[in-house]
């Protein structure tokens, strides 16, 4: 599939409701100080800190011209009006978001976050010339049951629904199986191999092979330093979106530093 080699991995740390802004300039500092340039050449590295703390991470990664981009962990379609208690993705983009995760199995199990939504939400970050990252996983009674793919399938399908093949592009695509996320459990390298070939083709068939092909899918669910390396072996895996160890900074660098 084209573009292959145009791919640069990513890795997002999703701080989730971790952090307030003073421990976030904390936790950003000490991350750059363990990564230098040469890591940020090799890898696209991203914190997703709390909607509380993203100015002030924005300053201090603006005003230490540190190399690492932000994300935020949800947004709103709208683009403005009374909806009591949103962020729209305006407001994200004027904060130097970059990317903004959407759809994560937390907020379909807890928020009640249907495909429908995740659509309106990944289009209103394209809209806003940022880049989503729509999470997909199945549960453990989906997998138990046979179901892993189709169900991966339908939230592709769902979530991508009426976004163009050039806009296509321009996402990331992660595959965090909900059984793995905190609970120490990973997929099989292997198994995570497939369903990611199976995104992208599934991509490919929704817009064509080279937006597929630009798409960068990531492995989410109890990523840590020790196995990194198995899941970027893998064709399809393009990166990694990180819980947990996303928050030790020792350990985050390790992730992003997963070739050595
Ligand atoms: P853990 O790495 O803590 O399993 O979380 C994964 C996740 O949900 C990242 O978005």
């Amino acid at each position: 599939m084209g573009a292959m080699s145009e791919r640069k991995p990513l890795i997002v740390g999703n701080w989730k409701m971790h952090t307030n802004h003073l421990e976030t300039i904390q936790m950003v500092q000490k991350l750059s100080y363990r990564l230098d340039l040469a890591d940020y050449e090799r890898v696209e590295v991203v914190v997703a800190p709390p909607f509380t703390a993203l100015r002030s991470a924005q300053v201090v990664i603006e005003q230490d011209r540190m190399r690492f981009g932000l994300g935020a962990q949800d947004v709103f379609w709208e683009e403005k009006g009374a909806y009591t208690g949103e962020v729209s993705a305006s407001m994200l983009a004027k904060l130097a978001v970059g990317h903004v995760i959407v759809g994560h199995s937390e907020r379909r199990q807890h928020f009640g976050e249907t495909d429908e939504m995740v659509n309106k939400k990944t289009r209103a970050v394209l809209s806003a010339e940022m880049r989503p990252i729509v999470c997909v996983g199945e549960t453990l009674e989906e997998r138990e049951s046979g179901q892993a793919e189709e169900v991966i399938v339908g939230q592709i399908k769902g979530g991508l629904a009426r976004v163009d093949a050039e806009s296509v592009s321009r996402l990331s695509i992660a595959y965090e199986p909900v059984w793995a996320i905190g609970t120490g459990r990973t997929a099989l390298p292997d198994d995570a191999g497939l369903i990611t070939e199976i995104i992208r083709e599934t991509v490919s068939d929704m817009t064509n092979s080279e937006a597929a092909g630009s798409v960068r899918i990531l492995y989410g669910g109890s990523v840590n330093p020790g196995n990194i390396k198995d899941f970027m072996a893998k064709k399809n895996i393009d990166g990694a979106l990180v819980g947990g160890a996303s928050l030790d900074p020792d350990k985050f660098a390790a992730i992003v530093r997963y070739w050595i």
